[in-house]
């Protein structure tokens, strides 16, 4: 490996104000408005607070999306086809995954996950209890192009991209995403997607501001890791959660308020904050059924099957690979 010379500490190690992390955190705090990427939140803090976050009695899109796969699995399976290799992008809680694995008749599954140690781990489960079904994890970024295992290649590819995972990306993010799976996985895919829906924004509120205060722990994380990771001196009690709707673009914001006027240091380098002033931390995009299917056509795929629960709060579809 080419590592450049620049890049590396005193010691040999790397150093951390030249990984992408530090410069995505010093490009989002220079700009205007501040920004961080959402995906700084997932350090295992953050995956725990995340873990948690998804049976808060506020968060309903865990427990629905649960009840939907779960209510329609015969639905699902009925459009399955026989001997096929279950492609997931991202690999969290296997609960999701579970459920598809034990009503359709997968032959093979593909976690892809960037974390190859946490990747390992929920493959051997995965193993262990279904032990007809052929598990081969890939260590790879699912945003980005990646091969398929060579032993899946002849068989029929199902994606399954669950969590509404989709709605934190930006609308052309996710129609990128959405195209890129379709290159992956190939002609004649299916591919199965969890999309939070638009709803009373009181509901919308409430999720995401959660009475025990678990969502702005999970929000404020990001700064516990700019502090330790590379060396920030945020004072977290200047800052408070907030997640707001924005009703004109679909999406719930969450930001960090900065309290008063302050300045945080980063390596040596001073941050300032006017009072009020807000980072932007994530976005999570909510669609309407239409508005997931447009998604989605233009992408490349054809949606075949849209299922929501009774109150119409979380979807799940199914589509195929356009010709
Ligand atoms: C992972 N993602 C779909 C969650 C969401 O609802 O956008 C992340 C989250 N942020 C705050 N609460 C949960």
């Amino acid at each position: 490996m080419n590592v450049h010379v620049s890049a590396l500490a005193k010691n040999g190690t790397r150093d951390p104000k030249d990984s992408v992390f530090a410069r995505d955190v010093i490009d989002g705090l220079a700009r205007q408005p501040k920004q961080l990427p959402p995906k700084y939140f997932y350090d295992e803090t953050g995956s725990e607070l995340f873990e948690q976050i998804t049976v808060l009695p506020e968060y309903y899109p865990t427990r629905t999306e649960l009840g939907i796969l779960s209510d329609r699995g015969a639905d699902i399976a009925a459009i399955i086809p026989k001997g096929a290799a279950l492609v997931e992008f991202g690999a969290g809680a296997t609960t999701k995954v579970r459920l598809l694995l034990d009503r359709c008749a997968f032959d093979a599954y593909v976690p892809v996950d960037i974390s190859g140690a946490f990747l390992n781990g929920q493959a051997d489960a995965l193993r262990k209890d279904f032990p007809h079904l052929a598990v081969h994890p890939v260590v790879a970024d699912f945003t980005t192009p990646f091969a398929l295992p060579g032993a899946v290649k002849a068989m029929p590819k199902v994606g399954f991209f669950p969590g509404s995972t989709l709605g934190n990306f930006e609308p052309h993010e996710a129609s990128a995403f959405l195209r890129s799976a379709r290159a992956i996985l190939g002609d004649g895919a299916t591919m199965i997607v969890g999309v939070d829906l638009e709803k009373d924004e009181r509901l919308l509120h409430d999720a995401y501001n959660d009475a025990a205060g678990i969502t702005g722990r999970f929000n404020k994380n990001v700064l516990v890791r700019i502090n330790r990771e590379l060396g920030g001196d945020f004072d977290l009690s200047g800052f408070a959660h907030r997640a707001i709707y924005n009703r004109e673009r679909h999406r719930i914001e969450m930001h960090l308020v900065s309290l008063k006027a302050q300045t945080v240091r980063i390596f040596g380098q001073d941050m300032s904050f006017r009072a009020g002033e807000t980072i932007h931390t994530e976005s999570s995009y909510k669609y309407s059924v239409e508005r997931f299917q447009a998604l989605a056509r233009g992408a490349g795929w054809t949606p075949r099957a849209s299922w929501t629960d009774d109150n119409g709060m979380f979807s799940v579809h199914a589509v195929v690979a356009s010709d």
